[in-house]
């Protein structure tokens, strides 16, 4: 079990998304009075394995799994509701209650059943150039929010009369739109559209609250509150490797604009990362091995998609991409995930630098293309043969993956202080040095 935590804290992926920050949010939870979502909608997917049983969240915070926390899905999240109330149906038939524990922003914008079908119609068109979504219809959403004319927010579904009217309007307006682009309107039907957000709106009703004045309230009474960053900051919308990114800021920099509390209350950001790199999707992957090392740690890893079943990419830790992201989401310390997925591996390679066109840099060029032609310039470090699932320490990790980690602390300009070794809570290494888990864990290792 983790103390009770001495600060308000992020965490949130410094890769593609899928860093396993589900399972450290878990881990921290105990230590924080409430769980806040500020980005992103039910493209994200965090699996959380308690007591040997498996249980994923795409929308809700992972917070909702334990029930005297508040859970909060902020005013920068967008929301499926019908997504949202399977996934507590699900939760429900697992033995978990959502009810008063759960909050949720009436200015959060909701997922329409017509974003879902420009997503898959948009991707369909691009062709070899699809972002390769998760078909959640997350980037219509975000840009009819920015739109205005055409945005629902969650509070707008508690007055049926005059979102009745909007979606009237709306429908018709966003079929003729995918007829003249896409050649197929979508088969959308207002008034379908208008009976699956009725039935969702009447059980989402009592969830509904202004988030925002709440959160503000149990701050000022002292409650420490973990934000749980949803994607991964290279899918930033601003700073990732745009066009393949997601449509919301996905670093800790997201939080004052997503909760309404600002950014500066947050005193600890644990960026998780993997020993290694994984990418769901279309996009640059500068360190991706196609070959069959890249194969190696897919099978080794499980590395297939919890929202949507997919292979994931994957190749070795890119220690460029990783400091990037630490600098731009002002990271305090790193979660280290699936080290023992590396065990056997007869040398680790760490991309220290990317080559472009016969020129050096470790800074992440801004153009996809110039992401698209980097060579990586890999450092292979000797490998490990045990296996370290069971190992509580960092001190009694093999001298070849604490060499590994020391190694990327230097390169990545952040302190690991968090090492997981396996699934479960209890294949976690803590060191004394975090500043968000503080003095208190007690139930795993500490090094
Ligand atoms: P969207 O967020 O569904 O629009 O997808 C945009 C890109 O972000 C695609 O490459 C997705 O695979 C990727 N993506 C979005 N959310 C996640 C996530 O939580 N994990 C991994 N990839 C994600």
């Amino acid at each position: 079990m983790i103390g009770k935590a001495t600060g308000h804290t992020c965490v949130v992926g410094l890769g593609w998304g899928d860093e396993g920050k589900g399972k450290i949010v878990d881990l921290l939870c105990g230590g924080y009075d409430a769980v806040v979502r500020f980005n992103g909608g039910a493209n994200a997917g965090h699996t959380v394995w308690i007591d040997g049983k498996k249980f994923a969240v795409h929308l809700l915070p992972s917070g909702v799994l334990h029930s005297e926390k508040l859970s909060l899905i902020g005013p920068g999240v967008v929301v499926d509701p019908t997504s949202l109330l399977g996934e507590i149906d699900a939760l429900a038939s697992q033995g978990v209650t959502v009810g008063s524990n759960l909050k949720i922003s009436d200015r959060a914008h909701v997922v329409m059943p017509y974003h879902k079908v420009e997503d898959r119609l948009s991707e369909a068109a691009a062709g070899g150039d699809k972002i390769g979504t998760t078909s959640r219809g997350i980037g219509p959403c975000y840009a009819d929010k920015v739109r205005r004319s055409w945005g629902i927010r969650i509070g707008d579904l508690l007055d049926a009369g005059r979102l009745g009217e909007r979606v009237e309007q709306i429908v018709a307006a966003k079929k003729a739109m995918f007829a003249a682009i896409y050649g197929d309107d979508g088969g959308l039907d207002a008034t379908a559209v208008m009976a699956e957000m009725t039935g969702a709106a009447e059980r989402l009703m009592p969830f509904v609250a202004d988030t925002t004045a709440l959160l503000h309230e149990r701050v000022d009474a002292g409650a420490v509150v973990l934000f749980e960053g949803a994607n991964g900051s290279l899918l930033d919308v601003d700073h990732g490797t745009y066009p393949f990114v997601t449509s919301s800021n996905t670093t800790a920099n997201g939080i004052g604009n997503g909760s309404g509390l600002p950014a500066r209350s947050v005193e600890h950001v644990i960026g998780v990362c993997k020993a290694y790199t994984t990418r769901v999707g279309g996009g640059p992957f500068m360190t991706e091995l196609t070959d069959a090392m890249g194969d190696r740690i897919r099978e080794a890893g499980n590395e297939y998609g919890t929202t949507t079943g997919r292979p994931r990419r994957c190749g070795w830790f890119d220690a460029v991409a990783t400091r990037y992201s630490v600098r731009i989401g002002g990271v305090t310390e790193v979660a280290m995930m699936h080290l023992d997925t590396l065990s056997g591996f007869e040398e680790v390679g760490v991309c220290t630098a990317y080559s472009i066109g016969g020129r050096e840099t470790t800074s992440l060029p801004s153009r996809v293309e110039d992401l698209e032609r980097v060579e990586p310039v890999i450092e292979y470090v000797p490998g490990w043969d045990e296996d370290v699932s069971g190992v509580e320490r960092r001190d009694d990790l093999p001298a070849a993956a604490r060499a590994y980690l020391d190694r990327v602390e230097s390169l990545i300009g952040a302190p690991i202080t968090i090492v997981s070794v396996g699934p479960d809570r209890m294949q976690t290494m803590v060191s004394g040095t975090s500043g968000a888990v503080g003095g208190g864990l007690t139930a795993a290792g500490r090094a």
